[in-house]
Parts: structure tokens; sequence; C-alpha cells
């Protein structure tokens, strides 16, 4: 079986994930799903760089060791992971001893080569890239966090290898992805290439692997972090292992990082006697984009509060699609609901409903059979528009092309909606109900190849469509014409791309220019506490006809409301009743008596109150409503 060994940055743990991380992430994700499906046997890694300054500093930051830093951080990678539907099949952290010991393995053999020198060094150290920067770089002033440092170090005759590596990167044109990035990095090594700072002194820097023949120092953190690739397929460990998988199909990186991977660490190898991987692909920048907000997605800003809002499934294609992979994209709201509408829920999410609802009504919900004979001229273009993209796909993820592979599959969904005008199922069925069933089937299986060539960057929705139109068993690699079985029973299955303004509208929505005055903003109502609450005790407050003091739980807290409701409700009515407050409401005095919230009821026909009560017993006191 052909292997595809895939992998992403290993991202600090001095931060939170975001989208960017994300971004390459759910990237690798497709790509790895693809290569599954296309046949291959994939390994697909992703992890956390855990050592350096960087961490350190955020660690001690936050009155930690760097250890119980790391141990908490890596768990938000992990877990976005596992709601993004990442499917890597490893996950390193720099800390294990799995890899610390390969990369010690691999420091001892460069110096017992003769690779490492020491040396003294002087200049100045950007903490928030981790590296060594020019006079011109320091002087640009784009660099943060950056200290003068004076040290004696141990040093990677990086220089050596510099024609080496440049022969390389010529004979190998898919050695360095897109061309701007091989160019840029050619560019690079025009100039004379520096060896290599590749320790920290104990004194400055304490949370790295420690150098095996100099106990004074740590590595690099460079160095380290770049090992992972070798350390995590058992590189001096497992042989057969490292040798199944090594060298890696694509590292895929973004631009930032582009020096440390096409320099240092070929160069790397190639002193280590270890074959370089194939392609490193750079792609460009997530930006946020400063158009005004979208209508209905209100203030989202942070591109993740999306999957809240919408699912995973709209952002991983909205990253996926939209991201021309080499170039930046401004990721807007408006440029993701614009594209979530358009394609999900008009041309995609309707298809599937309208084959399915009709399907269920004419043809007792199973797949339709094929009218012989003779297919039609409009039966065999789908065909051929079908059979023609899953040619093309793998191709185009091959070379990178995945907004073009997904736009490729998103005109074949469009052509089965051409195609049901053209043939018009709905006259059909008045004339020739098998002719209206040739016409669904061929529908149906158009779209099961188009929601299974989307299935690798939509994983849940695809198969609720696969489900929608009895699909579910024909295997996912299967791409053939014909596989749907006429007579197979249509799943369960509801409308899998809700309309984006249906989804979000009554929480979201953009104020009108001009506004009533009796308008609350969303924030506003968020500031509401409102909870359920259970009535324990009621009795009249004396002195007075209209007010009753309640004894209500909030769950965990009990306190005393007085409500005006006595003159519609008799105290032994409430006992036991789940109501509904506003808890935080500032507390008063009424009648001497204490109230600390208030409860809500509508004022029926005649004046009469009705209080707004829960019977649903999902909800118990104590839960908030919003
Ligand atoms: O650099 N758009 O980790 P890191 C797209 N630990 N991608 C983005 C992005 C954006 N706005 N922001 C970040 C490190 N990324 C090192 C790597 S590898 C041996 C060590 C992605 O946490 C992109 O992939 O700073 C970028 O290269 C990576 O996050 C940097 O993550
Ligand atoms: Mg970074």
């Amino acid at each position: 079986m052909p292997k595809f060994y895939v992998t992403t940055p290993i991202y600090y743990v001095n931060d939170l994930p975001h989208i960017g991380h994300a971004y390459t992430t759910i990237l690798a994700d497709v790509l790895a799903r693809y290569h599954r499906t296309l046949g291959d046997e994939v390994h697909f890694l992703t992890g956390t760089d855990e050592h350096g300054l960087k961490v350190q500093q955020a660690a001690q930051s936050r009155n930690t060791d760097p250890r119980a830093h790391c141990d908490e951080y890596v768990v938000r990678f992990q877990e976005l992971w596992r709601r993004l539907h990442i499917s890597n099949d490893d996950f390193i952290r720099t800390t294990e001893k799995r890899h610390t010991a390969v990369v010690q393995r691999l420091l001892q053999a460069l110096h017992d080569k003769g690779e490492l020198y020491q040396d003294e060094y002087e200049g100045w150290y950007s903490v928030s890239e981790e590296r060594f920067i020019t006079k011109k770089e320091l002087d640009s002033g784009e660099f943060r966090q950056v200290e003068k440092v004076k040290e004696r170090n141990w040093f990677f005759r990086m220089s050596a290898y510099q024609e080496r590596l440049i022969e390389h990167i010529q004979e190998h044109p898919e050695f360095i992805q897109p061309e701007t990035r091989r160019n840029e990095v050619l560019g690079f090594l025009r100039k004379p290439l520096g060896d290599l700072c590749i320790s920290r002194p104990k004194s400055r820097l304490t949370w790295g692997v420690e150098l095996p023949f100099d106990p004074d120092y740590v590595n690099y953190v460079w160095f380290d972090a770049l090992t992972n690739y070798v350390s995590a397929v058992g590189y001096t460990e497992d042989d057969k292992r490292f040798k199944d998988w090594w060298p890696a199909d694509v590292h895929l990186i973004g631009k930032d990082i582009l020096t440390t991977h096409a320099v240092y660490w070929p160069t790397m190898l190639m002193a280590a006697g270890i074959p370089l991987p194939r392609t490193i692909f750079a792609h460009g920048w997530w930006l946020m984009g400063e158009e005004k907000m979208s209508k209905s997605l209100g203030n989202v800003v942070r591109p993740l509060d999306l999957i809240d809002l919408v699912g995973v499934d709209p952002v991983r294609y909205y990253l996926m699609r939209d991201m021309v992979l080499g170039q930046d994209a401004s990721f807007t709201p408006e440029a993701f609901e614009r594209r979530y509408n358009s394609d999900l829920a008009n041309d995609l999410g309707n298809l599937a409903n309208r084959i399915a609802k009709f399907i269920r009504r004419h043809f007792e919900a199973r797949v339709p059979g094929l009218k012989q004979p003779a297919d039609t001229t409009f039966d065999e273009a789908l065909k051929t528009g079908a059979e023609e993209i899953v040619r093309q796909v793998p191709q185009l993820i091959s070379e990178m092309r995945l907004h073009e592979a997904i736009e490729g599959i998103m005109e074949l969904v469009r052509q089965v909606n051409t195609y049901l005008e053209q043939t018009q199922p709905w006259h059909q069925i008045k004339a020739d109900k098998d002719l209206a069933g040739n016409s669904l089937y061929h529908a149906a299986e158009a779209l099961r190849i188009a929601a299974q060539l989307l299935h690798p960057v939509m994983p849940n929705r695809m198969e609720a469509i696969r489900r929608m139109i009895g699909a579910e068993k024909v295997s996912l690699n299967d791409f053939a014409w014909g596989r749907l079985r006429p007579g197979t029973p249509l799943g369960e299955g509801e409308i899998p791309f809700p309309r984006l303004d249906t989804l979000t509208a009554a929480s979201q929505a953009e104020p009108p220019e001009e506004q009533p005055e009796n308008v609350v903003t969303f924030d506003d109502f968020q500031k509401v506490d409102l909870r359920v609450a259970e009535v324990m005790a009621a009795e009249r407050v004396a002195g007075t006809d209209k007010l009753l003091k309640l004894g209500i739980s909030l769950g965990e807290e009990e306190r005393q409301i007085v409500a005006g409701i006595a003159q519609h409700y008799e105290p032994e009515q409430l006992t036991g009743r789940r109501i509904v407050v506003v808890a935080n409401l500032q507390p008063v005095k009424i009648r001497g008596e204490e109230s600390r919230g208030m409860l809500l009821a509508a004022e029926g026909k005649d004046g009469k109150l009705v209080l707004a009560t829960v019977d649903d017993p999902e909800m118990p006191a104590g839960l908030r409503i919003g």
C-alpha cells in the first residue's frame, strides 16, 4: 500500500490555540483523510512544542512550573482537535521521553562526527521568535521581546551544507512549495549561511533537553522541536517503523517558520545522514478582515466561536474552500456567511433535502430503480460529470490544489441541481413513475459521489447526507457509478445545513439603524440572569391583599421573593411548581419583607396574571435560561 506521512508544526504551549493553528491542523486532517479514502496507508502527526524560553516565561508569569504549565495547556490543543474531528494518528509532546531520548542521541551522533563546536557568541535574541536576530532585523523594530545576549555556546556547522542544500532544492522542485517560498529560500541562500547556535546555557534557560556531552547546556528549542518529525516515527528506537514512514511526504507549515524548516532542518538531516522529507509546504496567513460585521453573525469575531453557532463542518469547509493554498486569506464573518448560505445551505443542503423528500413521498422512502432501456442525454451527462471529478480529485489533492478540488465537487453538486431542473421529476411522476424514479436515482447517485468526495472536508455532515439518501452502506472509497442500490431504505435525516439567518436570527441580529426606544441589545439581555426556581413555600404578606412571599430554591441556594400575585394565585397552588425568576435583580424590602429576585408572569386576557412555569423534568431548579 502506498504510504503517506503528513505533519503539522508542533505548536507552542505558551498560548491558547487559535484559528491559525486550527487551520494548519484541519488542512493536514483533510489531506490525511483524502489519502486514506484514496487507499493510502496514512500517518498523521501533530503535537506540541513544550521547551524553550517562551514556555518557561509563560509558566513563570503564571506562577507555575513549566511542566505543570505544559500539562495544562496541551489539553487545550488536544480538546480542540477532538472537537474539530482531527484524525491524527499520533500526538507528540517534546517533553516526552520517547522524544527527548532521540534528541539526545541525535546530538551525540553529531557531536561524535565533529559537526558541533563551542564558541563565544554575542547578539540579540528574540524570545517571541525563539531565535537570534540580525542587527538589521533588530533595527526594523518588528521583533518583540529582544534580549542582548553574550555567552559561550555550542554551534552546528550548518554553513558546510549550504551548497548541498541549494543543489537539493534546485534538483527537487517539489521540495519547497509553493514556488514563491522556494524562491524565497533560494534567495536567502545566496548570502553566506552561518552556523547554527544549538545550545542555551542553563544559567539562562533550564527548560530544555540537556546536551548529553555538556550538562551546562540545554538544547536550542528549534533543534529539539524539528526532531519531533523523526522521533515520533521511531528514529533510533524502531528501525522498521522509521523505514516505514520516513521520509515524510509533507511537512505542512505556515510561512512564518519557513527558514527553520527549509534550511535548519534539511541541513541537520544531511549532517545526520537521514534522507530529507519529500515536501515542505508553507501556506499563507489567515488575516482578520476589517469588513463590517455580518448581519446574522452579529459580533462573532473569533472564528472558533462560529463552531458553537454553526457546528464544526461548515467552519472546516470555509477554511479549506476560501484559502488558495499558499496565499493569504482574509477571514470575515460576511464571507463566511455568504459561503455557507450559497454553497452549503442552498446548493448542497437543499439538494439533499429535495432528493430525500421526493423519494420518501413517492417511492416509499426506498432508493428507486433505473428505467430500462437506455439513459437519456441528461443522465449520461450527469454520470460523465461525476466520473470526471472522481478522476480529477486525486490529482488536485496531490498537487495541493485543495480549493480547486472542492470547487470541482461543488460544480458536480450544482450540476445535479441543473439535472433536476432539466428532467423535472415532479412532472415526470404524473405520467411515468419509473422515469421519475430513474431521474431520482441519477440525482441521488451523483449526490452520493459528491458527498463522498467532500467527506474528508466535512466528515459528519457528509455521513448525514449519505444516510439521508440510503448510501450509508456504500464504502467511502468506492466512487464507481451505480453503487447506490435500488430498494435500499433511506435513513433518517434532517436539513444538514439550515440557512444561517434562521440559525442565528434571534440572538445575533444587528441592531437596525434607527433604534426604537424600547430596544435592548443582546448584551443588555445577556446581563439578565434568568433561572428556573422551585417554589418551596408560599404565604400572604400581612397587611396587603396583593402580595405573596415565596420561598424558592435555585438548586444550590434558597431565597425569598415577594410578588404581586396574591389576587391571582392561592399560596397552596404554588408550592412545588417551577417558575422563572430574574435571579440577579438588586434585593429590595417590600413591606418589611426582603425580596431577592422577581418572577416572570404574563398578563392574560382580563388582567389576570399567569405565571411562566416550567414543566419539563429536564429543567430542574437552578438551570439558567437564555
Ligand atoms: O512556530 N494563519 O509554533 P506556533 C495561518 N512551535 N496559520 C497560522 C496563523 C495564521 N494567522 N497563525 C499560526 C511554532 N498559524 C513552533 C513550530 S515545528 C517543528 C515548531 C499556524 O505555535 C501556522 O502553521 O507559533 C504556523 O506555522 C504555526 O501555526 C505556528 O505555530
Ligand atoms: Mg509563532
